[in-house]
């Protein structure tokens, strides 16, 4: 079964519509989110515009700020500082990559905690790995949304991700623990990779190779999701780091890529963003 990311997006931002109407009612204004892009990058291009699509298909006010590849560190910090203090914004997010003249972390650590939509923050990343309350990040709360959906016990569960980024792979592990599953985390170092793979009852990849996991590596009847987006070097096309066509009749359910994780990412930054206002109206 194929788990239809761009359906189950467009049923849950349906509802944050409806309830942002509600919010605007009880609080007088509706979230809030500025997004700042840095240069032409296609691809950072392309999610920032979904990003601001998606706040207006919720009903959400949306800042877009661009600047020039040649923006200096001081000139970017200066413009989060700045929406740091804006009142009426609740969430601040700095699409990544950054050029290389400027430090990413330092521009992470300077974006609020309370208007940290991605949950990128240091102080996020502490309470996340301590169990305290945070704000989420959005490609792995999206993952737990759609593993949800397929109505699988996590529980006990063994899973299996492959990848240690630092969007991805590791609060996935930190997601997946939470639910209670056995989580193994793997990477460009495992011994015996296929083995550990065939492991899991729930399989996620989040390393960046096109259709690195074939069909010999997914036991039947797992769960594959796949947070890759690749282009394939022959034909130009996005494709995920699951070799799909393979591992579709294996799988229980599957993600597609596009139109699996990608939508759910941006969806769940629409809730989070939801999640910073309320913080913010009710502190
Ligand atoms: N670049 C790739 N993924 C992300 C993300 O989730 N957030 C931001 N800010 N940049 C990204």
């Amino acid at each position: 079964m194929i788990i239809d990311g761009k359906q189950l997006s467009a049923k849950l931002k349906e509802q944050m519509a409806e309830q942002v109407v509600e919010l605007k009612a009880k609080y007088g204004r509706v979230p809030s989110l500025a997004v700042i892009l840095v240069g032409e990058n296609p691809a950072s291009q392309s999610y920032v515009r979904g990003k601001i699509k998606a706040c207006e298909v919720c009903g959400f006010e949306s800042i877009l700020i661009t600047l020039p590849e040649s923006v200096s560190e001081a000139d970017l910090l200066a413009e989060i500082a700045k929406l740091n203090d804006d009142q009426k914004v609740d969430g601040v997010l700095v699409q990544l990559p950054l050029p290389k003249h400027i430090d990413e972390e330092k521009v992470i650590d300077a974006i609020a905690l309370e208007k940290d939509v991605d949950g990128f923050h240091p102080d996020n990343v502490a309470n996340l790995w301590l169990g305290k309350p945070c704000i989420k990040p959005c490609t792995p709360k999206g993952v737990m949304r759609m593993i949800e959906e397929c109505g699988f016990n996590v529980a006990g569960a063994n899973a299996v991700v492959v990848g240690r980024s630092n969007i991805v792979g590791k609060p996935m592990a930190k997601l997946l623990l939470d639910a209670n599953a056995t989580v193994t985390i793997a990477h460009s170092r495992t011994k015996n990779l296929s083995e550990v793979t065939r492991s899991a009852d729930i399989l996620i990849a989040a390393v960046g190779r096109p259709r690195m996991i074939t069909a010999d590596m997914v036991r039947p009847g797992a769960i594959v999701i796949d947070v890759g987006v690749n282009r394939d070097s022959e034909t130009g096309k996005l494709c995920g780091d699951v070799d799909f066509e393979a591992v579709k009749d294996i799988a229980s359910h599957i993600t597609p890529v596009p139109g699996g994780v990608g939508p759910m990412t941006i969806t769940m930054l629409m809730q989070n963003t939801i999640e910073c206002f309320l913080n913010r109206v009710n502190k």
